[in-house]
């Protein structure tokens, strides 16, 4: 036994005893997605629940796996704090019951480094450890660093189906509190079959991109429809917040090589994952493949030194002046910023970059206009006007960067349902955008 496994064994405990850990009023923070450490996570919501804490507070991104802190009945004794929300913890965010810190997603390792005043408990689900007596945070290395790095405490749940990787999301066992064990299949991201209007939006996309493009995907139909669309592609890099499994497809098939890439050469850089177990294999001690701080990957001047990025995301709704909305429906949070303006933004600092920003221009069957003469009421702009670039329906693709403020009313008008094009133009202009 070397120095580092005796150090392990004097660290490991029962989940039930890292959670003693843990005391009232303690800010606790994870990394985003699946870095949440379960098992840890369930002991401090069970002493929760026996009245044993108050005042917790647990910050996530991504917070999918549903945990205890989202339980209202633990409101005042174990707090969910978002900052960006998805399916799991929606209702509690809409409802009020807990909130959120808005934020975009590169600014959140420096607002744990700058702003907050404290971190109590860094804990997190982490690979088992190596010779060298490190764990990586294999599913996310978005805000690792900056989380280690502040805390008073830090607490692992080790996982032996976690896999390693490479790159930047590393904890090493000389800074470990306390640790548990466990073996726990890694959640995996539900694959819907693509629609004939992904598929068209997505082919639309994909004609614009040459061969050596850097890529960003976002979530969603239309992101996975332009990967798959993309394998007749040459030279090919990825350079992107989700490493998603149409990536793992487009390396596998040669059309990414990122081997025209100015940094990371022949690498794939991503700041979180989630997806198929294909993908979690494909990960494992894979020298290609890096996992990075969020503040790293999203920065736009890192970004832009790729020539030809290209980024992909998608939104809820935009306004005839070209403000785009992806994160709430109306006053309704939805999800959260996100990395969507870091890339539009990366994108367009790049040499021959393109920012997508994609939809189907309707919404609820058919019945709802995504394109509006104005933002509804309470939606929160995600992109605004002065950065968005390329937007796309299954109606069209335009350019409105560098476009007149008529230009772009009109051009916006050609991508919406021809059902409301009429409505559109009427209200166009009585607010004199075109004539
Ligand atoms: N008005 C009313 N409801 C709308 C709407 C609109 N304009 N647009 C969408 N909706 C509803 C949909 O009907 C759907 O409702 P349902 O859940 O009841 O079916 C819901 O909102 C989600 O819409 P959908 O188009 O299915 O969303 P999605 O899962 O494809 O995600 C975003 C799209 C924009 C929410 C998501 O990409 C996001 O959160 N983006 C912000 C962050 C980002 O881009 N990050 C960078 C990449 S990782």
């Amino acid at each position: 036994m070397n120095k580092f496994q005796e150090m392990y064994q004097a660290k490991k405990k029962t989940p039930e005893e890292v959670a003693m850990y843990v005391k009232s009023g303690d800010v606790c923070a994870c990394p985003t997605g699946l870095e949440e450490p379960t098992a840890i996570v369930e002991a401090v919501g069970a002493r929760a629940m026996r009245g044993e804490l108050t005042g917790v507070t647990h910050h996530a991104t991504l917070a999918v796996k549903g945990g205890p802190y989202m339980n209202p009945e633990l409101a005042g004794k174990y707090d969910y704090v978002s900052w960006f929300t998805g399916a799991p913890g929606r209702k509690v965010i809409q409802d009020g019951i807990y909130t959120y810190i808005p934020s975009n997603y590169s600014n959140i390792p420096g607002y744990w480094t700058n702003v907050q005043p404290r971190l109590d408990v860094f804990y997190a689900e982490v690979s088992p450890m190596d010779e060298h007596g490190y764990f990586s945070c294999a599913m996310a290395g978005a805000e690792v660093v900056a989380m280690r790095d502040k805390a008073s405490i830090i607490l692992l749940d080790v996982n032996d189906q976690m896999p390693r990787v490479m790159g930047d999301c590393l904890v090493h066992i000389s800074q470990v509190t306390a640790l548990c064990e466990s073996s726990r299949p890694l959640s995996v991201l539900p694959s819907a079959p693509l629609s004939d209007t992904d598929r068209k939006i997505g082919q639309m996309i994909a004609d614009e991109i040459c061969d050596g493009s850097t890529l960003q995907l976002g979530i969603g139909g239309v992101p996975n429809a332009v990967g798959v669309l993309l394998q007749d592609k040459k030279d090919l890099g990825i350079h992107t917040e989700m490493f998603t499994d149409s990536m793992v497809d487009l390396i596998e098939c040669g059309a990414v090589t990122n081997m025209k890439k100015p940094i990371h050469v022949g690498k794939t850089v991503a700041t979180l994952a989630w997806g198929s177990k294909k993908m979690y294999d494909f990960m494992d001690n894979n020298p290609a493949f890096e996992m990075y701080p969020v503040s790293y990957t999203n920065n736009p001047y890192v970004i832009a030194q790729h020539d030809n990025f290209v980024s992909v995301n998608a939104c809820i709704e935009v306004d005839l002046f070209g403000q785009v909305c992806s994160e709430s429906i109306g006053t309704k949070p939805y999800s959260g910023s996100g990395g969507q303006l870091d890339f539009v933004r990366g994108a367009n600092m790049s040499k021959g970059g393109k920012g997508f920003i994609a939809m189907t221009s309707t919404a609820k069957g058919g019945t709802i206009s995504k394109i509006k003469p104005v933002l509804t009421p309470g939606s929160i702009v995600t992109t605004p006007r002065t950065e968005v670039d390329y937007l796309v329906t299954e109606n069209g693709i335009v350019r409105l960067k560098g476009q007149t403020a008529r230009a772009r009313a009109k051009m916006l008008i050609s991508l919406a349902a021809p059902q409301f094009r009429e409505e559109l133009e009427f209200e166009a202009k009585k607010m004199n955008l075109i004539i």
